[in-house]
């Protein structure tokens, strides 16, 4: 990406130009959208076709698990589930909370406000949405945006695992303190989650935590911290 178009990014994620000393440098080999793909997988299987098919198929399994699921009381209010969207051989995995208002009427997560500042963050270091794989912890809307109770989580938590496990990224994104949390079992608060290197799961899975979107929205004097966040998280992609 271009540093004029850079800089337009940055401005839409309300980043001063000061903070942008040393923005991380444009992968010259890919597009926008390269930066987020998976170099392929090496088959499993001496039948790499028959992988896909089957790769396919769970997914397929998935979505319709997802949609027809009642395991807790959401599914009573929810418009449709939320299932997850994006690349789904992603290296990058972001992990949001749960569907807001826009994303039960859409069926799509952070499509609203939010959505789209997290869209201009993943922009900022070269990364189109379509490139990253986007799932929330819970698939349903809690009612007025309340906190997920953890008898939720632990109801729609084989789902987040399932699709992590086909996805397989090479690093995961948890945005805001609901995804750190349950991903991490901790309750530590998102500013000291962050700037660290986690892991996720038995695959140790590099986890960085940042701050939620929404409460950018809300407190936009913290995205400068976001805005070095990011530059670390493009850096554990590509490896500089
Ligand atoms: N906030 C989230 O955490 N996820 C969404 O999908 C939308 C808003």
């Amino acid at each position: 990406m271009d540093a004029s178009r850079r800089q337009q990014y940055l401005d839409a994620m309300g980043i001063p130009r000061y903070v942008m000393r040393e923005p991380p440098a444009a992968d010259p080999s890919s597009g926008a959208a390269g930066a987020g793909e998976s170099t392929p997988a090496a088959p499993e299987s001496g039948n790499p076709g028959a992988d896909a098919t089957e790769r396919q198929s769970a997914w397929a399994a998935l979505r319709a698990e997802v949609a027809s699921c009642t395991a807790c009381e959401l599914h009573a209010s929810r418009t449709q589930t939320v299932f997850g969207v994006g690349n789904e051989s992603a290296q990058l995995m972001i992990v949001g909370e749960a569907p807001g208002a826009e994303e039960d009427r859409q069926g799509e997560p952070f499509v609203g406000r939010a959505g789209q500042l997290l869209n201009a963050m993943l922009h900022a270091i070269g990364l189109a949405r379509e490139a990253v794989y986007i799932a929330n912890i819970l698939k349903c809307r809690p009612p007025g945006n309340r906190n997920p109770t953890a008898e939720e989580v632990a109801k729609c938590q084989p789902f987040l695992v399932r699709q992590l496990s086909l996805v397989k990224p090479k690093v995961m994104l948890a945005v805001g303190g609901v995804a750190a949390h349950n991903l991490l079992h901790t309750d530590e608060a998102v500013g000291r989650l962050r700037n660290r290197i986690h892991s996720y799961g038995e695959d140790r899975i590099p986890l960085l935590v940042t701050y939620h979107p929404a409460y950018l929205l809300r407190r936009p004097e913290e995205k400068a911290k976001v805005w070095q966040d990011l530059q670390k998280l493009h850096g554990m992609l590509h490896g500089d």
